[in-house]
């Protein structure tokens, strides 16, 4: 696992955004796994602003996002749709013939899960996958727990969850119980997979993730089992784990 320690949000979004770079050149037919939430963004404009001068295209790539919500139309505007609709794709020549997200209003959500994986498989499988991190550790929504699942699967949300998500919805019955996620399964197959992290407050999550052990109780902690993944973190999450280390 390379561990990448840089300054500040800013010099994250860059070095991630340099990875992509890198990686579309080397293959414009890239499979990108995608991730919503306040990490990536800078990521994204970063992203949009290098597309604006030329200096990357889309055209060729496809796009896997990692979750979405159940029970939200595609256009409501907390859906994780409408968010990479909003942050990144109305801003790049992505084909969105090749942009794929979890139907989380499916009738049949389990055939959904089979379909998205299937989906997956048949385009090679994921070529590089985004993912950000929560304070508990969760990737996509794979939350700490005794089980976790291999293959995307409807997860019913924390109530933690649902609480820090009603700030975004009007009435509070807005706010979904439940998610399609991507599991560990579908993103440990990913080829290489680039980790993000900002803020001491993903410190202890991120202090799991390179511990050497791992556990269902951070799955962030199985991509140790990954042989290519890079991780890039501020001096905040760095200097906050030292701390730790000096006082234990
Ligand atoms: C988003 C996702 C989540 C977030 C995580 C961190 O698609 O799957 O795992 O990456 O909750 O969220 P932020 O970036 O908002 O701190």
């Amino acid at each position: 696992m390379r561990v990448l320690v840089v300054e500040n949000y800013e010099e994250m979004s860059r070095e991630a955004a340099s990875l992509f770079q890198i990686r579309i050149e080397e293959k414009p037919g890239l499979v990108l796994g995608l991730a919503t939430g306040s990490t990536p963004i800078g990521t994204y404009k970063e992203l949009i602003n290098r597309y604006q001068v030329g200096k990357i295209r889309f055209q060729q790539a496809s796009v896997f996002n990692l979750d979405e919500y159940c029970g939200l139309d595609k256009n409501h505007e907390q859906s994780y749709a409408r968010f990479m609709e909003e942050n990144f794709f109305r801003s790049i020549d992505v084909d969105r013939k090749n942009t794929f997200i979890p139907n989380g209003n499916a009738k049949d959500r389990q055939a959904e899960c089979e379909r998205y994986d299937t989906l997956i498989r048949e385009r090679g499988g994921i070529d590089l996958q985004l993912l950000g991190i929560g304070e508990n550790g969760h990737i996509g929504f794979n939350e700490p727990n005794d089980l976790l699942s291999a293959g995307t699967h409807q997860v019913e949300l924390e109530q933690g969850t649902i609480e820090a998500n009603s700030r975004f919805f009007v009435t509070r019955e807005e706010v979904p119980k439940s998610a399609l996620t991507m599991g560990m399964g579908t993103i440990l197959k990913a080829k290489e997979i680039v980790l993000l992290a900002s803020g001491a407050k993903k410190a202890d999550a991120i202090q799991g993730l390179l511990s050497g052990k791992i556990s269902t109780k951070n799955p962030a902690s199985f991509l140790q089992l990954h042989p290519r993944v890079t991780v890039i973190i501020d001096r905040e999450i760095a200097d906050a784990i030292k701390l730790k280390q000096d006082v234990a």
